[in-house]
């Protein structure tokens, strides 16, 4: 099959060529650097295949350019799927296919290690040591045993997730429309998970239901200093309501590694550029802001 690859970074080039000579090189693989987008979808001609990642957008009129070239199927490289229009996908018979589960772990415990990171100050802490600064003033954290987390979705990863924060002595509170009952969890409804949880974490996929589930109106439902971690999907919180929380403390700590408005920046070295987004500029500088750019998936084994 030809196989037309966007948004490809070279450790894309290297793991699914590997994974092509593994299975015998049965497939051409086209690898594109841009994104897919309306404009670029004239790329993938001659293709049989289409694969792409997060920010690509596989709206209507990007599925209806690729069915008119040829292209007979989607490959998500990735869980979630709030980039495609399946509605119009199966209008245009257009299989999609994603990643059920590449290591749930890889997110749980990416998640994990922000809101350790946040708790103990590491960014803070390691940027004083490198200057020679050894003070602890403003690093205090909190033990987690004991601590309420509440989980919201407990699919692959929240599961998953769940898991840790149980082995560290935490209490744990879950949400989910669709609760699993083999998971063991104590499920609540949301208002109470918000209201009693020291830390909300997400892991339910963006939908129009969870699109800014996390709004001001929630935000005012937590515990005030809650820590609030998004490894999901960035239009589940809604940024703006966010910063008014950071600033008033009624959020104490905030990790995202994923953004709203994520597609303009990350996966980029901007390093030289200016940033025009204020708003993702603004979170920038909190000290008790920590974000990651949509690197929780990225680990070998995943
Ligand atoms: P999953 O499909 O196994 O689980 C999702 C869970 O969310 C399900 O149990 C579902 O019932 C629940 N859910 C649906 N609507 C909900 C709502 N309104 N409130 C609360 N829960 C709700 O998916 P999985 O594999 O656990 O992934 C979850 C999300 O994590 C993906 O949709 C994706 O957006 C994100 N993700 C992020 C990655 C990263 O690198 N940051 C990598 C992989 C996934």
């Amino acid at each position: 099959m030809h196989i037309a690859v966007f948004s490809t970074k070279p450790y894309d080039r290297h793991f699914l060529d590997a994974a092509n000579q593994e299975a015998g090189a049965p497939h051409q693989l086209t690898y594109l650097e841009p994104r897919l987008s309306r404009e670029t979808a004239v790329l993938a001609k001659g293709a049989d295949a289409v694969c792409v990642f997060v920010n690509d957008a596989a709206g209507e009129a990007v599925l209806e350019a690729l069915h008119a070239q040829g292209v007979r199927m989607l490959a998500l490289r990735c869980a979630g799927f709030n980039n495609v229009d399946l509605a119009a996908a199966r209008r245009l018979a257009l299989p999609v296919g994603r990643v059920p589960a590449y290591s749930p772990e890889a997110v749980a415990e990416h998640t994990v290690a922000m809101i350790m990171a946040l708790n103990r100050n590491i960014h803070r802490a390691h940027a004083r040591v490198r200057e020679g600064n050894f003070a602890l003033d403003g690093l205090l954290g909190f033990d987690m045993k004991g601590r309420s987390v509440g989980v919201v979705g407990t699919g692959r990863i929240g599961a998953a997730f769940a898991r840790i924060m149980r082995g560290f002595g935490c209490r744990v509170l879950a949400f989910d429309p669709a609760p699993d009952a083999e998971l063991g969890l104590d499920y609540v409804p949301l208002e109470k998970l918000l209201a009693e949880a020291d830390i909300v974490s997400l892991h339910c996929p963006l939908n129009p239901a969870t699109h800014h589930l996390i709004d001001e109106a929630a935000i005012a439902r937590m515990k005030r200093g809650v820590m609030l971690i998004n490894t999901s999907r960035g239009a589940i919180v809604d940024t703006r309501a966010a910063i008014k929380g950071l600033k008033s403390g009624a959020i104490g700590h905030l990790g995202l590694d994923v953004y709203e408005e994520e597609a303009d920046l990350f996966f980029e070295d901007l390093s030289g550029q200016v940033i025009h987004d204020d708003v993702f500029a603004r979170l920038l500088t909190f000290p008790n802001v920590l974000v990651t750019a949509h690197q929780a998936f990225f680990t070998e084994e995943a």
